[in-house]
């Protein structure tokens, strides 16, 4: 990364955006400019790359984010505006007469699928509509405009800053996949795509140069740029250099009404165009391409780094158009770099809802698919220690220490995790890591009990994580769900003292009335979000039961068994009375809560131990006194679907997948999250994939949504 004293990170990289004040956003947007135009001068004008394009990309989003949250600090310079870089001296400068532009990025499905949406939106479509894209690989060169005026190679220009380009003609000449002339062409044509090299001839010309001693390249694409630029075009026509045709720019007619028809134009014109473009009918399919052209990536010969779809109607891609600095027809989907390596500076304990310790990894930051990671997840002791919940060796056994390269990697959006280290690389005074005693945060014990994974503080409410943790749960969206009030209010009211318990949470308009003042000053607090707030909160005093069980956060309990234990007990007082007569292991109350389809041992004894330990049910009974729990309806044992396993799959769009399940509970159905054998019905929403094809093949019956909702009388 370039650094320099001038240029010192404003550390505010980690910080959301929205959380960034005015100076830090300047601070840093200035920041990103410098970064992002050195590092575009060294890759465009020097062709000597100095940062990863991972690292690149994930810049040049964040100030995007910035701009878009501070408009008004958008600089003059601001990198977001320019495309490529300055251009060399020593060429002649061409001015494109249609500029040469940028693409946006998508780095995972759901990109793909909002670039879709956007599209639809923009041009007013339904989301049925059939909307055709092409998909083709994105090839890892540099871009060249060539011009055909009569049907002769008259000039061929690079990028450039998008606007103006060099002039490299003589050398563009050299190169065997672009025809000096076309037949039956328009009288004007520029043809636009990709200079690059092969790996084979990447891998010759290296070998060539070192035996020379001149200069080597880091990559194909460097080297493609090198050959490119010569002053010589002897040097250039030593270098293998090939030409992909993918796009165009002035014309005097046009090629055809769709894309797919003027690549194909331009095939029959002589230019080589990519085997691997496809027309397909939507997302899905755009995916489905992506991954088989991604299977395909190490055999190409050559290199990609991502697919580029494109609307396909050339009559939408005008009415489409541009953005500043990129077309809103096209967008790439960057195959993310999955693995990187990286030091591991500190190992920091968290502390869960429940207690458990869970050790995080502190990273150097390091750019793994495109985003800049510096924590990743390290499970638990064991797996840090190199074994598994068998004991079993992971890793041949390798520890994971402090001061290690680690290798780390993101499968999607989730938490980073760490794959490996390398021993070679490991300081000399690396200590095995030792799982601390006592809970960082409270200073109780920390045990771990017989066949559990994880340490667990033993502080309860006590434990201030343990605390913050349980109101964030409480306030989930499957939980409370206050408007207004999210984990980050959490955080804040319980540092500043106004919540400690869930209780709390319904006291705070009646504390608040002389301590409205201070409320209303803190940042991002006025009186009528205040006022808002208050009565969200009291919106939610009446509740369903099973919706209280699951809130309490107690371990093992999660949204299903409340539902279970809901619909079993069916009111509070009585789910409140059989848990306070239960033991664990025997009686009338223990056997009944054991028969509970869904409810074991395990989760039986969570129960009770919670509802029975003094301080932890204190607060629970303050809770209850401040709400107006609902009764759970009867389990209707003479609805239809009474006994029946039911699978939900696709998009719900009456209702969200949590009210599905519970209904569909309340009836008497159990509610499943894949298809077998045992499956009765499959209630099926659009974008339904694997299921839906899996339940047909076992002749499973299977209903949208709407008869789903007549059947069970909810139409
Ligand atoms: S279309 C107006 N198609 O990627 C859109 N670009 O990151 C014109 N690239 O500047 C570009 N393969 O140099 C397009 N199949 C492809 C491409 C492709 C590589 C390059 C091109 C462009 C850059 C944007």
């Amino acid at each position: 990364m370039v650094q320099n004293s001038e240029t010192q990170h404003p550390q505010t990289g980690d910080v959301p955006v929205a959380s960034l004040s005015p100076e830090q956003a300047t601070k840093e947007l200035s920041w990103l400019a410098t970064q992002l135009n050195a590092a575009n001068t060294a890759y465009h004008r020097d062709d000597a790359p100095d940062i990863s394009d991972a690292t690149y990309d994930a810049l040049k989003r964040r100030n995007a984010a910035i701009e878009a949250q501070f408009p008004d600090l958008k600089r003059q310079d601001s990198p977001s505006e320019t495309v490529g870089g300055q251009i060399a001296e020593g060429f002649g400068k061409v001015k494109h007469v249609v500029r040469m532009l940028s693409l946006g990025n998508a780095f995972d499905d759901d990109d793909v699928h909002e670039f879709d949406q956007r599209i639809r939106k923009y041009l007013g479509l339904a989301a049925d509509a059939l909307l055709t894209y092409t998909a083709e690989p994105k090839i890892d060169g540099l871009s060249l405009s060539l011009r055909y005026e009569d049907g002769k190679l008259i000039q061929a220009a690079t990028r450039g800053d998008g606007e103006t380009g060099e002039n490299v003609t003589n050398n563009a000449r050299t190169i065997a996949d672009i025809p000096a002339k076309v037949n039956g062409a328009p009288d004007v044509l520029e043809v636009r795509g990709e200079v690059y090299m092969s790996h084979d001839d990447f891998t010759a010309l290296n070998a060539r140069q070192a035996e020379v001693g001149g200069k080597t390249f880091a990559n194909p694409r460097n080297a493609a740029a090198g050959s490119l630029r010569q002053l010589d075009a002897e040097i250039t026509k030593s270098r293998p250099l090939r030409f992909f045709a993918y796009a165009w720019g002035d014309l005097s007619a046009r090629l055809a009404q769709t894309q797919s028809g003027a690549i194909a134009k331009l095939k029959t014109l002589g230019f080589s165009t990519n085997p691997l473009t496809e027309a397909c009918d939507g997302p899905a399919a755009m995916i489905a391409h992506y991954k088989g052209i991604e299977a395909q990536r190490a055999n190409l010969g050559y290199d990609i780094d991502g697919v580029v779809y494109k609307v396909d109607d050339l009559t939408l891609q005008r009415r489409l158009g541009f953005r500043s600095t990129t077309p809103r027809w096209a967008i790439a989907h960057k195959f993310p770099a999955e693995l990187a390596w990286t030091v591991l500076e500190a190992i920091d304990i968290q502390v869960g809802r429940t207690g458990a310790l869970s050790p995080v990894a502190r990273l150097r930051p390091v750019t793994v698919g495109g985003v800049v990671v510096s924590n990743a997840t390290l499970h638990n002791e064991d797996y840090i220690a190199g074994r598994d919940g068998n004991g079993d060796p992971i890793r041949e056994g390798r520890d994971i220490r402090v001061g290690d390269w680690v290798q780390v990697y993101r499968a999607g959006d989730v938490i980073p995790k760490v794959k490996d280290i390398d021993l070679a690389r490991r300081p000399k005074d690396a200590m095995p890591y030792q799982m601390p005693a006592r809970c960082p945060e409270c200073g109780s014990d920390a045990i771990r009990e017989e066949g559990d994974a994880v340490r667990r503080c033993t502080g309860g409410i006590i434990c201030p994580a343990q605390a913050v943790e349980k109101l964030k749960h409480f306030i989930s969206r499957t939980a409370f769900d206050i408007e207004g009030l999210g984990a980050k209010q959490v955080e804040q009211f319980y540092a500043d003292g106004w919540i400690a318990t869930p209780a709390d949470i319904f006291t705070l308009r009646v504390r608040f009335s002389e301590g409205l003042q201070q409320l209303k000053n803190r940042e991002g607090w006025g009186d009528k979000s205040a006022a808002n707030l208050f009565d969200a909160i009291d919106e939610k005093r009446e509740i369903s039961l099973a919706r209280v069980i699951y809130s309490l956060g107690i371990r093992h309990v999660g949204e299903n068994s409340a539902a279970l234990l809901a619909n079993h007990y069916t009111s509070w007082t009585a789910f409140e009375q059989a848990m306070t007569a239960a033991q664990i292991g025997e009686g009338h109350a223990w056997d009944e809560l054991n028969n509970i389809d869904g409810v074991g041992a395990v989760m039986a004894t969570s129960l009770i131990t919670t509802m029975q330990q003094e301080a932890e049910r204190a607060s629970i009974d303050q809770l209850i006194k401040e709400l107006d729990v609902q009764d759970a309806e009867a389990r209707a044992t003479d609805s239809p679907v009474a006994g029946k396993t039911v699978v939900f799959t696709g998009t719900l769009e009456r209702m969200t997948r949590a009210e599905a399940k519970a209904r569909a509970e309340t009836l008497g159905a159990k509610v499943s999250g894949s298809v077998s054998a045992k499956t009765d019905i499959l209630i099926a929403g659009p974008g339904a994939g694997s299921k839906a094809k899996k339940a047909a093949d076992l002749g499973i019956e299977t209903m949208d949504e709407d008869a789903w909702l007549s059947l069970i009388g909810d139409a």
